[in-house]
């Protein structure tokens, strides 16, 4: 007898493709249960690999000088970082953490983007320290990182993200209204030429960029193409009023990713053929030729990832059938927080033929990973896989309920490697001091 030959890559491509009862899906997830335990992450190095290269080519084929970031904050992994890093992409970092991690994964400081909108003192030296380019949020910081640089007698690169007024999400249910946002320099009103204005004005700074980042998972390119064409006529406003040339304009990632079955997105192509006649139009009227930058995070590690989980129970109530599995919101907090939907599959059962809900181990209400769903019969011991965790997943898990993090494995062809161990008890205790006086 001969037994078909399958590599753990198969069995995620079955999963992916709804074939989790397929022989290889039925190998590989008992296998990966077994040797690294559940629950865990597991990431296809050529998926991110096939997403980073279209990204690149669709850019590539359209603007003559582009850089590309990684957004780490999808997933903090060095080895995704750095697997990331090597095909090309710099980082886009928004902590002395994230830098940390990204310096660790070999990125330079001069590919590193530091954007967040809450810099603190010491991210500020640190950035400034490490001829970080700083990506400002506000004329307070902007004040600040000035007499950084003059303390320091040295001159900070900065860009500023600018809130070019653009919902990206209207054509969508999530709905987020960019006047509220707390992001960016609002081109409104004149504030951002005004910041320019001052930022040319202080000593220590060098104008490098202009920036903007109108939100996540966005599936039509709508929103990019708005936000860049008043990004270039802002550019023109900034050479023609106060003489400055930007080495590069940034739009920003969130090129969104489909979750459900069927759902139809942008994509890597989409995108830049949207963008291509903006670019070229509005760089003519600007009168010279910017890099352009895109620093997308879920796209190139999203679709690469599952978490797998095994059910401990079966629950059936009269109103509803609860699968209890081995990870909850600490494990996967997007269901919970953002009403997220990930597929689930059982592996090694066929036909759907229940309305289930995958509940949690965190002991609360919300924690349902999974509701209403048509899922194969399942039982107690049984694995289930969700798919496109691999942005946002272990990036935000945490150890509530006193569990000890996932571990991490990154799977090419058979070969699966741990690129994190799992928690343990004893990092429960890690950073906690053994009472003192007051107890
Ligand atoms: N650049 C900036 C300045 C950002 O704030 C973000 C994401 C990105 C790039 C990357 O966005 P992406 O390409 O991954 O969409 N936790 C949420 C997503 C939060 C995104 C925050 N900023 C989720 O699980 O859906």
């Amino acid at each position: 007898v001969t037994t078909p030959e399958f590599t753990l890559c198969d069995g995620l491509r079955a999963a992916r493709e709804d074939r989790a009862d397929s022989p290889a899906a039925r190998l590989a997830f008992p296998r990966l249960a077994r040797e690294f335990g559940t629950p865990l992450y597991v990431y296809d190095r050529g998926v991110i690999e096939t997403q980073y290269d279209a990204l690149r080519s669709a850019f590539a084929a359209r603007f003559r000088r582009l850089r590309i970031f990684y957004a780490v904050k999808a997933n903090t992994n060095v080895a995704l970082i750095r697997f990331l890093h090597r095909r090309g992409a710099g980082a886009e970092v928004v902590s002395r953490g994230e830098t940390f991690l990204s310096r660790t994964a070999g990125v330079p400081p001069g590919a590193i983007l530091f954007s967040s909108s809450s810099k603190s003192p010491d991210e500020i030296a640190d950035a400034v320290a490490n001829g970080i380019l700083l990506n400002v949020d506000s004329m307070d910081e902007l004040e600040q990182i000035a007499e950084q640089a003059s303390s320091a007698a040295t001159t900070a690169a900065i860009s500023f993200r600018v809130n070019p007024g653009v919902d990206p999400d209207t054509l969508h249910k999530i709905n987020t209204g960019i006047s509220e946002s707390k992001f960016g320099v609002h081109l409104e009103g004149g504030l951002a030429l005004e910041a320019y204005r001052r930022a040319a004005a202080l000593p220590g700074l060098r104008i490098a960029g202009l920036h903007a980042h109108v939100g996540s998972q966005i599936v039509d390119p709508a929103g990019h193409v708005e936000t860049l064409r008043r990004l270039l006529a802002f550019a023109r406003e900034l050479k023609e009023r106060l003489g400055v040339v930007l080495d590069f304009v940034d739009v920003g990632g969130g090129l969104g990713i489909p979750y459900e079955d069927g759902q139809k997105v942008m994509s890597a192509d989409d995108l830049a053929a949207a963008l291509a006649p903006v670019w070229s139009e509005g760089t003519r009227a600007l009168g010279y030729e910017p890099e352009l930058w895109v620093e997308p995070g879920r796209f190139f590690v999203g679709p690469s990832g599952v978490l797998l989980a095994r059910v401990n129970s079966v629950k059936r109530t009269p109103v509803r059938t609860f699968l209890n599995v081995d990870a909850g919101f600490n494990t996967l907090m997007r269901p919970s927080m953002y009403g997220a939907y990930h597929r689930v599959r059982v592996v090694g059962r066929a036909a759907p033929d229940e309305i289930v809900d995958v509940a949690g181990d965190v002991c609360e209400t919300g924690d349902l990973l999974a509701e209403g769903r048509r899922l194969p019969r399942a039982a107690a011991g049984d694995l289930v896989v969700f798919l496109d965790a691999g942005a946002y997943g272990f990036a935000m898990t945490s150890e509530y309920n006193a569990r000890p993090l996932p571990a991490e494995v990154l799977v090419d062809g058979d070969e699966a490697v741990l690129i994190r161990r799992r928690g343990t008890f004893e990092e429960l205790l890690r950073s906690q001091i053994p009472p003192g006086r007051f107890s």
